[in-house]
This record gives C-alpha cells, structure tokens and sequence, in this order.
C-alpha cells in the first residue's frame, strides 16, 4: 500500500515536469485526484484494511492529497501568470476608442447623486466614503443598537459566513461614527453608498440599494436646521414643488427622530404599488444624533449636538422619473437605461 503512495507521487512529479499549459494540467489533475483518479482509487480501497491498517494509511493517504492538491494549485497559478504574460504581449486593448455599437452613459441612481452631491457640496459638505463589508460594532452597536435590541429585526442582515462579528452593511449610517472618528466637530458630510438587506423584492423594495447618509455637527442645532437642509435637498433634485410630510420615527440613534414621506410622484397620492396604496413613500428618515453615539464617535455631547439622516437614493429616483418598479435599476437591461 505505502508502495502504491509512493509510486504515484514518484509519477506525479515526473509527469508535472513536462506540463506547460492549463489544460494539460486540469487532464493531469483528473488523472491523479479525479473521480477515478490515481489516488482516489486507493482512498476508496481503504475500506477492505483491517481498522489499523486503515488509520495508518488512510493518514498517509490524505497527506498525499492535500499535498498533491497544492502543487497543483501551485502550477495553476504560474501557468495562469505565464497566460497573461502572453496576453499582454500579443493584445492591445485601447479603451479609448469609442464603440460602434453603442456609447455608454451615467446610470440615473449616478446622475442623481452626483447632483445630490454637488448640492451638498454647495452647503459644504464633505463627501465620505465607507466600507460595504462592515463590523457588528460600527453597523449597529455604536449606533445605539445592542445585541438583542428588536431594531436589528428591522433590517434583516446578510452575515458572513461563520463570523457574526461582520455583515453586508445595512445602511450608511455606520459611517457616522466613522467620520466622527476621523474628523471630529464641527463636521458636515454625506455618504452615498450601496447597502445590502437580505429581504424580499417587490415594486419598491431591493436587496441591494442606495443610500445617502448626511451628518451635520455644530453647536446648538435644532430641528429647524433639518428641516431647512431637507427642503434645499428636495427642491435641489426636484426643482418643482413636492408635497412632504413628517412624522414621528423611531430610530435608536437618533432622538427625536422623524420620517420624511414624499407624496407619491407615480400616482400623484391616488394610491400604487410603489406607495403601496398609501399615496405617500417613505423616503428620508432622519432626526437629531443620540447623545451616545455623539460619544462613540468621541464627540462631547455636552458641547455639541446634531442631525442625521439616510435618504432612500433609488426611490428618490423613482419619485423624480417616474418608474414604477425598483428593480429595473439592477436588470441591466438597455431598454431602460437607455432612456435616461
Ligand atoms: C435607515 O436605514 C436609517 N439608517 C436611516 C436614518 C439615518 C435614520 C440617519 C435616522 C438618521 P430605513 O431602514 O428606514 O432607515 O431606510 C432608509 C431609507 O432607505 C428608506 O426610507 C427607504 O427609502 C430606503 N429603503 C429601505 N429599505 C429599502 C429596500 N429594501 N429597497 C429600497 N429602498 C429601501
């Protein structure tokens, strides 16, 4: 038996030599460690041993195949490298050059931020950037929301796998306390990015979506400061005059914290699927910052205070073209995007 091990790997590494392409390898790589493979057959043998006999070898075994499995792996990787090299020698590519076919434009999410951000800009605000694969800490815990607390069932989280410690961020919000961090008070910022929430689509709701986050912190702000910044940012995207009406809202790291609803553009307040029969879309919710998270982010909250909020960017969009259903942003298909 540790003959028959021993005579394969002595053929292994003979045969490896004379392998120059990827092919060859992947042919190479069934003949040894296949279905009917060289070694397989022995690992599937194991089983007529007597149990001794079996440990022993079945270890041996193993070894050789974890062993074999990365020499192959390793080969893959140089004869991969060796293809690009060979690639780069005989293909130019010159992105540059226009297609014939077609010419390539600004997603409408991308043309409506980059207005939302010149908007922004204008009211000197920063533009801040976060990571999409974030901490439990900085998507929940440091913004008020402890293990356990019931607001984590409001956003079902896509976790990763076999470490709970990190997740798909739900929101842009975590970016909050980033730049808190970073940057200290006073400070002015936005955050557009994408979030991710492991939920059911329908007519207005997506797995993977737009957010714009927008922190401002000062000393004695109040609710009129929101308001105001909300009005220039509706009449900045809208330039026509929306109907709004705000309510209570409950987030942990704000307080008070509202909803912002829009008058739905679709129906005109008649009632769709979009607003879900309702006449009015759910589309910024926002409040002044909790004392607490002002701390997390390191920021004296006897000193300062602040607003937040996290625009819903997709169904901004909607509301301000029209379109009746969430998931055309996402199906890549030319018909709708090329109206934009
Ligand atoms: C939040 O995500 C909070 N982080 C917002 C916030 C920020 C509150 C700062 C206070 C201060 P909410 O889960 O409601 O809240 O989502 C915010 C917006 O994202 C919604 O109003 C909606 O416009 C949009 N949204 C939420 N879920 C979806 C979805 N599945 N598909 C598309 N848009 C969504």
């Amino acid at each position: 038996m540790a003959d028959g091990l021993e005579e394969i790997y002595i053929n292994f590494q003979k045969e490896l030599g004379q392998i120059k392409d990827l092919k060859s390898l992947n042919d190479f790589e069934i003949k040894y460690l296949g279905r009917k493979g060289e070694l397989t057959k022995i690992l599937r043998n194991l089983s007529k041993l007597s149990i001794e006999e079996r440990k022993v070898q079945g270890v041996k075994a193993n070894d050789l195949k974890i062993k074999m499995e990365e020499i192959i792996s390793e080969k893959k990787n140089e004869l991969q490298a060796d293809a690009y090299k060979d690639i780069e020698k005989t293909e130019k590519i010159d992105i540059t050059i226009p297609s014939k076919e077609r010419i390539g434009h600004v997603h409408p999410i991308s043309k409506i931020r980059m207005e939302l951000e010149e908007v922004f800009r204008s009211m000197g605000f920063m533009i801040l950037d976060g990571p999409e694969l974030e901490s439990d800490f900085y998507n929940f815990e440091a913004l008020n929301i402890p293990e356990h607390h019931p607001a984590r069932d409001a956003q079902d989280t896509f976790y990763i796998e076999d470490d709970p410690e990190w997740l798909l961020r739900t929101h842009t919000s975590p970016v909050q306390v980033r730049a808190m961090q970073k940057y200290g008070a006073p400070l002015r910022a936005i955050v557009p990015g994408r979030v991710f929430r492991n939920e059911a689509t329908d007519a207005s709701h997506e797995h993977t979506f737009y957010q714009i986050e927008g922190l401002l912190i000062d000393e004695d702000i109040s609710i009129a400061n929101l308001i105001a910044v909300m009005k220039e940012l509706l009449q900045g995207i809208f330039k026509r005059d929306v109907e709004v009406r705000l309510r209570p809202g409950y987030f942990p790291f704000v307080e008070p914290g509202f909803e912002m609803d829009i008058k739905c553009l679709i129906c005109g307040g008649k009632g769709c699927s979009v607003c879900k029969h309702t006449g009015w879309v759910e589309l910024l919710p926002c409040g002044l910052v909790h004392p607490k998270v002002l701390e997390y982010g390191g920021i004296d909250s006897r000193k300062y205070n602040g607003f937040a909020f996290g625009l819903g960017l997709n169904r901004l969009v909607m509301m301000n073209y029209g379109i009746d259903d969430i998931r055309y942003f996402m199906s890549g298909d030319l018909r709708f995007l090329e109206q934009f």
